[in-house]
C-alpha cells in the first residue's frame, strides 16, 4: 500500500485508520457479531454471497474458508479495495473471493443475482432505506439480507453523543432496534431477527479477542512506528473511550420473499 503522508492519515475516517495500521476486523460488534451473524445466515458452498462494504474482506475470506461458499466482496474506498485484495491473496481464496468497487446506494449486479448478502456496518453510513432496499434488490426470492449496523445501549450523555457523532463519525446517524426493523421491512426483508450486544471494537479485551495476541502486537508496533499514526491514536481513543458505555451493534437478518 502506498504509504500515505501525515496529513492525509489526519483525515482518514476512524475505520479507515483502522484498516491502515493492520486491524482486521473493523465494526462494531468485532467478532463476536460476525459470528451473531453467521449463525443466522443459511450459506452453503452452492451460495452465492455478497459482502458489500466488506473493509480489508476479513468476513468474505472467513465465508469462504469456512462454507467453501463463493463470495464477491465490494467496497468504494480504494484504501479498503487494496488491503482486502492482499487479504484474500494472503488467505489463498483468490479463486472464492472477488474482490470489487461498489457502492451500497447503486449496486452494479441484477436482481436476486445473490444468495446472502451482507453489509456489517455500512448502511448506517449513508442513506439507510436505499441501501436496505438496494441490499434486498440484488437478493434472490428466499434469499437472506444480513447486516450489522450501531445503536446505543442505553441514553448517552449529551458530551459522549457530540464526541461519539460530531467528532470520531460525523454524518453518522443512529436509529433504535424498532427503527432498523421498519427500514429492513420497508426495504422487503420479512421474519425479521435481530440480536444485540456491546461495542467492544476498541475496547482493550474486545481488540485483543478480535486480532489474537500476536497481531494486536503487530498493529500496535504499526501505531508506535511512525508519529501520525500515534497522534491519531491519541486523538481517538480518549474520544472513543466516553462513547464506549453507551454504544452496542444489532445485526438484522432478515428474508426476502420467493
Ligand atoms: C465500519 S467499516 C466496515 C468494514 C467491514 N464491513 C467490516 O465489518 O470489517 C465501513 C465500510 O463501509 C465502506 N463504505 C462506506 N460507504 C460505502 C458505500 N457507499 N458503498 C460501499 N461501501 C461503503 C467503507 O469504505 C468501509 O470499508
Amino acid at each position: 500500500m502506498p504509504k500515505l503522508a501525515s496529513d492525509e492519515i489526519q483525515r482518514l475516517d476512524p475505520y479507515k485508520f483502522m484498516a491502515v495500521i493492520g486491524k482486521r476486523v473493523i465494526h462494531p460488534g468485532g467478532r463476536a457479531s460476525t459470528a451473531a451473524l453467521l449463525d443466522r445466515a443459511r450459506i452453503t458452498a452452492d451460495s452465492r454471497v455478497l459482502d458489500v462494504g466488506c473493509g480489508v474482506a476479513t468476513t468474505a475470506v472467513e465465508i469462504a474458508r469456512r462454507y467453501g461458499a463463493h463470495v464477491t466482496a465490494v467496497d468504494i474506498a480504494p484504501v479498503m479495495l487494496e488491503r482486502a485484495q492482499a487479504n484474500v491473496s494472503a488467505a489463498a481464496v483468490e479463486e472464492r473471493v472477488a474482490v470489487a468497487e461498489g457502492d451500497i446506494l447503486d449496486l452494479v449486479y441484477g436482481d436476486g443475482a445473490f444468495d446472502v448478502v451482507i453489509a456489517e456496518a455500512v448502511t448506517m453510513f449513508v442513506d439507510r432505506q436505499r441501501a436496505a432496499s438496494e441490499l434486498t434488490r440484488v437478493t434472490a426470492g428466499g434469499g437472506q439480507v444480513l447486516a450489522t449496523e450501531f445503536f446505543w445501549r442505553q441514553p448517552p450523555t449529551p458530551q459522549a453523543k457530540e464526541v461519539f457523532l460530531g467528532q470520531v463519525c460525523p454524518g453518522l446517524e443512529f436509529d433504535t432496534v424498532d427503527d432498523w426493523v421498519r427500514i429492513y421491512g420497508a426495504a422487503g426483508l420479512a421474519d425479521i431477527d435481530t440480536v444485540t450486544g456491546p461495542f467492544e471494537m476498541m475496547t482493550a479485551r474486545g481488540f485483543l479477542a478480535d486480532e489474537g495476541f500476536g497481531h494486536s502486537v503487530a498493529v500496535m508496533g504499526r501505531v508506535m512506528a511512525r508519529p501520525a499514526h500515534l497522534r491519531k491514536m491519541a486523538w481517538l481513543m480518549p474520544r472513543m473511550a466516553k462513547a464506549v458505555p453507551y454504544l452496542g451493534y444489532i445485526v438484522v437478518a432478515g428474508t426476502k420473499p420467493a
